[in-house]
């Protein structure tokens, strides 16, 4: 009889003798398939790994302190390389969706490097890659897509030897119940797919750092009050988008002229289509009602209720 449990020791067992007394080194996420990978390595091979996880400041609500805690457990290195300010001074004036993606993946490469020039030769490379990613009939799982962009080209810029997937036999929710058993908290292992350039993807238009907070503000009282009405189970992804409409609005004796904020939820198996979520009225109507009231700079909320096609999940 197959366990997670049993399928944890042999996997621990198996990268001590191949990894023997080498460096190893991780690109860190956040998401549940690099999360797992690295949780794994710490369990088998502790200070020899060192995961670095570029916080691009461009991550949901407490998300980057999220991470860091779950992996405290463990004696590894764990570098955390604040890289808000460079990302943004980047990103500033830049509103082309094509654009932002390139300029964050081009970045992130830049301080992925700099932090392994610092660390020096490894033995290995290890890569969070999951079997439907090996398998490439399997496309179309967000985090796929997710891992070959955000490592996908890192091997040249890294002096290491080999690479190294101890997950490349695992479907998605096997990665998640060995997560479970390696004592990841739940957030992460059930973590919803995120795309590689965050919060700059779901700001319509130019970044500012205040108009990422009020998103980040925002987004986290539609998780919030979705999580409280249970409804997590019946959508597969949603998220706020802040878009770059201002529209006229009226507060107490006052007239606002403030921005518009989208809310979006899918239902979706594969994530290449999906329908727009049936979340119930009055879970759309708390949301609403909480953030115009305590997001300052949006006075008000859409529903979208587009599919894929024609529309993509994320609005750039
Ligand atoms: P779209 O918006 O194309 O998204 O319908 C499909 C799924 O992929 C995620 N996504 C990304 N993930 N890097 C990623 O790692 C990206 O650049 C990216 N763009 C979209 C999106 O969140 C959805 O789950």
């Amino acid at each position: 009889d197959w366990s997670m449990g049993d399928y944890l020791k042999t996997s621990v067992a198996a990268i001590r003798e191949k990894v023997g007394s080498g460096k190893v080194l991780l690109a860190l996420s956040g998401g549940v398939d690099s999360s797992v990978c690295a949780a794994l390595l710490a369990e088998a091979i502790g200070r020899q790994l060192t995961c670095v996880f570029v916080d691009h400041g461009l991550m949901r609500k407490n998300e980057g302190d999220e991470v860091e805690a779950a992996f405290a457990k463990w004696d590894l290195n764990f570098v955390r390389v604040d890289a808000e300010t460079r990302f943004l001074i980047k990103l500033a004036g830049v509103s082309e969706p094509e654009h932002k993606r390139k300029i964050i993946g081009e970045e992130f490469i830049r301080v992925f490097e700099e932090e392994a020039k610092k660390i020096g030769a490894v033995d290995y490379l290890a890569q969070g890659t999951i079997y439907p990613d090996v398998i490439e009939s399997g496309a179309g799982d967000a985090a796929v897509i997710k891992s070959h962009h955000n490592v996908g080209g890192l091997p040249d810029y890294v002096d290491f030897k080999e690479i190294i997937e101890p997950l490349r036999l695992l479907f998605k929710d096997e990665v998640r119940q060995l997560g479970r058993e390696l004592g990841l908290p739940e957030y992460l292992v059930m973590r919803q797919p995120f795309p590689g350039p965050g919060l700059a993807i779901r700001v319509i238009g130019d970044l500012t750092k205040e108009k990422l907070d009020t998103l980040r503000d925002a987004d986290a009282i539609f998780r919030e009050e979705i999580a409280a009405a249970g409804e997590e189970k019946n959508v597969n992804q949603y998220f706020a988008v802040l878009t770059n409409t201002r529209s006229v609005g009226v507060m107490g004796d006052g007239r606002t002229y403030d921005y518009t904020l989208a809310l979006r939820g899918v239902t979706t198996s594969d994530f290449m289509t999906a329908d727009w979520a049936r979340i119930p009225y009055d879970v759309l109507d708390k949301v609403s009602t909480r953030i115009v009231n305590e997001v300052k700079g949006i006075n008000r909320i859409v529903y979208d209720i587009t599919s894929k096609p024609p529309a993509t999940i994320e609005w750039e």
